[in-house]
This record gives structure tokens, sequence and C-alpha cells, in this order.
């Protein structure tokens, strides 16, 4: 190991507005991974880079340092009888109700792509696709590389935890989460690009969610954000594009792992929110597109089951059992209108936050999360509520929780009430980059 750096005097750097030269960005994320960096020195130097940034060369570093930390796999030459099989993912910067990877892949698997998508576990409010998908009885995200390629030749999907492949961002990732240091930039970025890099996807498209709801507030920082990890996907050889779409207000009707499983088979079943379904088909397009499939009809494989017969397929090869019926919380309760009127803006923060209190989301690391908890919303913005009519209902196992989950959502919506009263539409695709 390089002994000519120390974690203090590289903190210390960053901290007074520095930059970190690529030897010291190499030698703190090795140092890291190998547990000879202390939590409290990394959650400091985090600290320090949110607060001071890294610029475009120090964050190409840091991420091809993650990268470099675990295994690279590589998917281009992947075959299926006899024919190459091109492969394409994609990445969302985390929302609340973004429950789009579970039809998406299955969509683009229909129409003859192959998305090799390793995902994570929840991160503060938002959910993640892994605790969503581990409400299925028997489903297992862990996939040994050969087992993967196999699947995928054979399927034409995966959904598996990131596991050896950038190991860094693990550690990161779960650090970044206790420490209030989630929504920095050269953060997010290095972290959703090191695990999409080392899985070696053909093709990339990301999903970057803008709002109250996701880590990016506005369309400035979001803009800046997806510049930054496409170039760092040119960088590598992966064409990367991507999407910015609304996130202040939740996806669909449901927030919570089991509920957003439901809601991901009724799209897949050719129902569900008209959201859901207007966010998968345009992903899909975007994901077909750069696979070189661009005359396939990602919106068919809903009408016609080909889109659920994918998924299917891909949970059966995973263990998971879809003839088991999904968890229901053992507690339920419902908020109700005070008044008749219309539902304004709900807003996805409250909804995520309330979500997590019931219990589908972490405090500590390593917490189990539960699969039932969540939210149901059932009058979404700009629909009539008449007086006594259920908006939302509140699921969870610990009732206990129900207090702290109905104020947190309390403040996050409201009833409009005279002729006129309707909320502002929201376009849900931003705009597109680059
Ligand atoms: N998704 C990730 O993978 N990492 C982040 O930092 C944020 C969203």
């Amino acid at each position: 190991m390089n002994r000519s750096f120390d974690a203090p005097t590289l903190i210390a750097a960053k901290r007074d507005g520095h930059r970190l030269p690529d030897a010291a960005i190499d030698w703190l994320i090795d140092s890291y991974t190998a547990a000879e960096i202390a939590e409290e020195q990394m959650a400091a130097l985090l600290m320090a880079i949110f607060l001071r940034g890294m610029d475009a060369e120090e964050t190409a570093r840091w991420t091809a340092a993650m990268i470099a930390s675990g295994e690279r796999m590589d998917f281009r030459e992947l075959r299926r009888d006899g024919r190459r099989v091109p492969t394409v993912d994609k990445h969302s910067t985390g929302g609340v109700g973004d429950k789009i990877t579970l039809p998406l892949v299955a969509v683009v698997a229909a129409c003859g792509a192959a998305v090799p998508q390793a995902s994570g576990r929840g991160l503060g409010h938002t959910g993640g696709t892994l605790d969503k998908l581990e409400s299925i009885a028997g489903f297992d995200p862990v996939l040994p590389t050969a087992r993967l390629r196999e699947q995928l030749a054979e399927v034409g999907a995966a959904i598996f935890a990131a596991g050896a492949l950038a190991p860094a961002d693990a550690k990161l990732y779960a650090l970044r989460d206790i420490t209030a240091t989630v929504e920095s930039l050269p953060l997010i970025a290095s972290s959703v690009m090191s695990k999409k890099l080392a899985e070696g996807t053909g093709a990339l498209v990301l999903d970057v969610k803008v709002g109250s709801g996701a880590f990016m507030k506005s369309a400035g920082p979001a803009r800046q954000l997806a510049e930054l990890m496409i170039e760092l996907g040119a960088a590598h050889g992966v064409p990367t594009r991507a999407l910015l779409t609304d996130m202040n207000s939740p996806l669909g009707a449901t927030v919570g792992n089991a509920l957003e499983v439901a809601e991901a088979l009724d799209v897949l079943a050719g129902g569900g929110p008209e959201d859901v379904v207007a966010l998968t088909l345009a992903l899909a397009t975007e994901m077909l597109e750069l696979a070189g499939l661009d005359d396939r009809e990602p919106a068919a494989t809903l009408a016609d089951g080909t889109a659920m017969d994918a998924f299917a397929a891909m949970v059966a090869a995973q263990g998971g059992d879809l003839s088991v019926a999904l968890p229901v919380a053992a507690c339920s309760e419902t908020v109700t209108a005070p008044r008749d009127g219309t539902m304004g803006e709900i807003d996805a923060m409250a909804v995520g936050m309330t979500a997590w209190r019931l219990g589908a989301g972490r405090s500590r690391p390593g917490e189990r999360v539960q699969a039932g908890a969540g939210v149901r919303i059932h009058r979404r913005p700009g629909e009539p509520v008449s007086a006594g009519e259920a908006l939302f209902t509140l699921y969870t196992d610990a009732p206990e929780r129900f207090g702290p989950a109905h104020a947190e959502l309390d403040g996050g919506y409201r009833i409009l009430s005279g002729p006129d009263a309707a909320p502002v539409p929201r376009p849900l695709i931003i705009g597109a980059a680059p």
C-alpha cells in the first residue's frame, strides 16, 4: 500500500477546498474497501466532499477507483441460439413509488434485448428494487456470474444484488445514508455509474428524478447530474442517455415493497396507473433505441402478455413463486377526506417518509424492512373527493408506527375547494439529455 498518504491530511485538503490527486483517490477507495480507513474518517471526508464538491476529473477518477474495487462483468458477447443479444439497462436516481424497473425489464426483455440490472436497497426515504422483489416468496437476488449469464441468455432479464460489483459503493452508500451526505452530485454520479459500468451492460438509460421526493430538487442540478453521468458512461465506452422525470408526487398509487410489486403486476397485466405505464414505455423506447431494436413495440408486450411472461420467467429463474400471495401488513388505518373538494398536489417526500415510518425502509443499516408496510393512495392529484371518502390507507405490522406516520402525511396533501380548484398539472417527462 502507498504509505505516502494519510486520511487526516486528505480530509483536511478537501475540507479546505483542494482537489484530491488521482493517486490519493485510488488510495482512499482501496484502503476504505479493505477497512484500513476508519468509518469516521470516511464519514468526515464524505461531508467535506458534500460541502466542497469534486470536479469532473476527480469524479471520473473516484468512479474508476470504485469500479476497480471489485469484479467487472462484460456481456457484450452475450448470445442466444448463436445470435448476439444486445444488453441495455436503466437506473433511477431514486424516487417514491418508483417501481418502474419491474415492468420495464420485462418489457425490454420481451422486445428481444437482455437487461442485466444490478440493483440496490432503499436509500433514505426512497425505496429499493431488491427490497420490493424480496416480498415475492422465494425470490433470491444473489446470482453467481455464471448463472447470471445463463439467465440473461435464456430469459433476457436479471435483477440482482451488486455483490462483488463495486464493493466500495456498497460501503459508501450505507455510510452516506446515515451521515446526511446522499444529495451530492459527484457522490450520486459515481455511485450510480460505478455499479452500472461494473455490471457490464452494453448501453444505459438513466431516469434522473427531479422534485420534492428526489435527491435533486430542481431541474438545473438534475441536468448537471445527468450530463456528468453521461460523460462517465462515454468515457468507459457505454452509450448513456437520460430522461429527467418529475418526482414531486409519488409515481402510481402505491408506496411500499409488496404494494408496489402488486401494482407492477397490474401494469404487466395491461392495466395499472397511467403514469407508471407512460414512464415504463418512455424508458423502454430509449433503451430499445440504444440497443438497436427501435423497430419493436414495447406497448404491445403489455397488451399481449409477453412482458408478463418475461417477468414470470425472471422471477422463477431466481427462485420466486408468484403463485404465493404477496404479504399483507397486519394492521391498516385509513385517512378520509374532511370535506368535499379536489385532491391537490401530494408531496412525494411526505409520502416517502410516511412509508418509511411505517416500516417500508430502514433506520439502521442491515435492518429488515416490512414487506407489507406502505401507503395506498386512493385519490390522485386533480381527482374529486367527497367528505368521508378514503384518501390514503396506511399499512404496517407495528401499530405504534401509525402516529409518526400520520404526522409525516398530514402536511403532505391538501383538499382544494371552489369550482376552479385544481393542481397545476406537471409533465411527467421534463427533459432529456444529451
Ligand atoms: N442511486 C444510487 O445508486 N446511488 C446514489 O447515490 C443515489 C441513487
